[in-house]
């Protein structure tokens, strides 16, 4: 039977697969600069975390409806039910539609009318983080939250990502306060190229519940005492840092070490249609790495359960 899969750290953007962008383009005539499969695959060779998010915004012109979203969306349960995920925590970024004119309402309608009914159509219960880019101004994320708070749709969460560097999270100390006074929960992608003081800062102004990513806080042994102590998740993607050069191979991921020393770390996929696969693929390629086996396989699908936004009858559904 598979292992009850939990997907924390997940960028709905990231999982436009190469197909659905031609299919798309096709649908809403957007001109592509690439004629085939091929060439657009052949970009897919990043240097680090801008060479690949300049992809990734750049790609995203083609969702132009509504309707794209929910196809987006609809596409990506389908994948994870086949993974065996059963709880999926999505992050969804609306500055980088609105920042190309599409309206806040449309993306975020039309991922909310997939994730309405992920339940009875693919088994997988849902949450839905809003991610604010933090290479755009404060402001522009504080405007965003209230008018999706004035909007009549529920969201779970926010959660900061986009370049770190350069932009650390206590910039973003208003909106975070808005988020945590309407009773929302908090997370920050902190440690992935950024350094262990932004995991710190992400911890300590902004609140956060999770971190995602973190791998850079193994740099910091007072900081890795606190996640310890506290029980803080890190989502960590392995097959993100490698493609996007945090770490040089699969064989150097520190998840081995970050479970040794006691961290709760899982395991998610970040941009899966552009890192080489989904959670299922990153659990496997560990496993054929480091030989896992079932006992640390079953203790990764735990520690995602217990770093999940579920309440406790609902996780002990899952467990
Ligand atoms: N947006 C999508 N994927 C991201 C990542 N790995 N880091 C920061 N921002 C992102
Ligand atoms: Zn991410």
């Amino acid at each position: 039977m598979k292992l009850p899969l939990v997907e924390l750290h997940l960028h709905i953007e990231g999982t436009l697969e190469p197909e659905l962008i031609f299919e798309l383009a096709e649908r809403n005539a957007v001109v592509l600069p690439f004629a085939t499969l091929a060439e657009l695959r052949a970009q897919y060779e990043f240097t680090d975390l801008q060479s690949f998010l300049n992809l990734y915004y750049h790609n995203l012109d083609v969702l132009r409806q509504a309707a794209d979203f929910t196809d987006l969306t609809r596409a990506y349960l389908s994948r994870a039910a086949d993974a065996g995920v059963r709880h999926a925590e999505i992050f969804f970024d609306p500055q980088a539609h609105t920042s190309r004119g599409i309206p806040l309402l449309t993306a975020l309608g039309g991922v909310a009318d997939a994730l309405g009914t992920s339940v009875p159509d693919f088994g997988i219960s849902t949450k839905l983080i809003v991610t604010f880019l933090r290479d755009r101004p404060a402001n522009e994320a504080l405007q965003i939250l209230r008018e999706i708070l004035a909007s009549g749709y529920t969201i779970d969460g926010v959660g900061l990502d986009s370049a770190e560097v350069g932009y650390p999270p206590e910039l973003f100390e208003e909106v975070f306060a808005l988020a945590a006074a309407n009773g929302l929960r908090r997370v920050a992608h902190a440690g992935e190229e950024g350094p262990p003081e932004y995991v710190w800062s992400a911890l300590d102004r902004l609140g956060v519940e999770r971190i995602d990513h973190g791998i850079r806080s193994l740099e910091d042994p007072a900081l890795v005492e606190r996640l310890v102590r506290d029980r803080v998740p890190l989502t960590v993607c392995p097959f993100s840092n490698v493609r996007l050069r945090a770490i040089d191979t699969l064989a150097d991921h520190p998840i081995v070490r970050m479970l040794d020393l006691g961290l709760l770390a899982t395991v998610n996929s970040d941009d899966p249609a552009y890192f080489g696969g989904y959670i299922d693929d990153n659990l496997a390629a560990l496993d054929a790495e480091f030989g896992l086996g079932p006992d640390r396989l079953a203790l990764l699908a735990r520690n995602g359960i217990e770093a999940s936004f579920l309440d406790p009858a609902e996780k002990a559904a899952l467990g």
